[in-house]
C-alpha cells in the first residue's frame, strides 16, 4: 500500500476496530480514528503514533450527520483526501423476538446499518473528486445464516451487505470499490469470559477449530484496502474458520 493512503476507521478504540488501526497504520496509512469517547479515542492514537504511525482522533457518533461531516472535514483538512473508510462501529442489543424491544430494534439498525450509510455517504464525496476509494464494511457471519435472539443485529449486517452491493455498483465509475468482511466468532473480552463447556461448543461449529482473532479480521481488511484488492467489488469475505460456507 503507498505510504501515503488516508484511512478514516469507526470504532476505532477498541476490539477489531483497534486490530484494523494499527494493521493499516503498519502498512504506512495515517489513521483518522473516530470514536465516541474522548478518553478511549486519545489512547487509540497515543498507541498508534508510539508505534511509529501518524494519526487523529475525532469524537463522533456514527449516526449523527453532524458528527459524521465533522470527521470527514477532519481528515480532509487535516490530510487532504479519505482514501479508507472501514465502517466497523456496531452494536448488540440481543434478545428474542418475542421480547425484543423497539428501541432495541432501532438502536442496532441505526447505529449498524444508517451509521454506515452516513459515512459512507459523506466519505464518497471526496473519494469520487479523487476518483479513488476503499470502502469496507464490518458485516458478521449472522448476516449471511440468522441467528436465534439476534433479529436486530443480523437484519443490520445483512442490510449491511446490501448497502455493500449496491454501493459498489453505483460508486464503480469513480473507482471507489466497496466490500465487506464478515468475522465469525472472534476472540474478544466478552468470549474470555464464556466458560470452557460454552467455548468448546463454538468451537465445535468451525472447521477450523478456533475462534478468530481481530488480526484475522484486520488482515482481510488490510487486504481490501490496498491497491492489490483493486479489481475486486460488492464482495463479502468470510473470515470465519469455515463455521459457513
Ligand atoms: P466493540 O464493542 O469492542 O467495539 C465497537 C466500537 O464501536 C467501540 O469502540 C464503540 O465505542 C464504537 N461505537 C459504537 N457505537 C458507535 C457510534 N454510534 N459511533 C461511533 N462509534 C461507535 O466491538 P467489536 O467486537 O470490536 O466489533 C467491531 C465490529 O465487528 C462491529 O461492527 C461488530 O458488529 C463486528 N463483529 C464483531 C464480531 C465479534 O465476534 N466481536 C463478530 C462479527 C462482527
Amino acid at each position: 500500500m503507498p505510504k501515503d493512503r488516508i484511512a478514516v476507521i469507526t470504532g476505532a478504540s477498541r476490539g477489531i476496530g483497534r486490530s484494523i488501526a494499527l494493521a493499516l497504520a503498519a502498512q504506512g496509512a495515517t489513521i483518522v480514528a473516530v470514536d465516541m469517547d474522548q478518553a478511549a479515542t486519545d489512547a487509540i492514537v497515543a498507541e498508534l503514533k508510539a508505534a511509529g504511525g501518524k494519526a487523529l482522533g475525532v469524537v463522533g457518533n456514527v449516526t449523527v450527520p453532524a458528527d459524521v461531516e465533522r470527521m470527514i472535514d477532519a481528515a480532509t483538512e487535516a490530510f487532504g483526501r479519505v482514501d479508507i473508510l472501514v465502517n466497523n462501529a456496531g452494536i448488540t442489543r440481543d434478545g428474542l423476538l418475542m421480547r425484543m424491544k423497539e428501541e432495541d430494534w432501532d438502536a442496532v439498525l441505526t447505529v449498524n446499518l444508517k451509521g454506515a450509510f452516513l459515512c459512507t455517504r459523506a466519505a464518497f464525496k471526496v473519494m469520487s473528486k479523487q476518483r479513488y476509494g476503499r470502502i469496507i464494511n464490518i458485516a458478521s457471519v449472522v448476516g449471511q445464516m440468522g441467528n436465534a435472539g439476534q433479529a436486530n443485529y443480523c437484519a443490520s449486517k445483512a442490510g449491511l451487505i446490501g448497502l455493500t452491493k449496491s454501493n459498489a455498483r453505483e460508486l464503480a465509475k469513480r473507482n471507489v470499490t466497496v466490500n465487506a468482511v464478515a468475522p465469525g466468532f472472534i476472540a474478544t473480552a466478552m468470549t474470555d469470559a464464556l466458560s470452557d463447556k460454552v467455548r468448546a461448543e463454538l468451537t465445535a461449529q468451525i472447521p477450523l477449530e478456533r475462534l478468530g482473532s481481530a488480526d484475522d479480521i484486520a488482515n482481510a481488511v488490510v487486504f481490501l484496502a490496498s491497491e492489490a484488492s483493486g479489481y475486486i467489488t460488492g464482495h463479502v469475505l468470510s473470515v470465519n474458520g469455515g463455521m459457513y460456507m
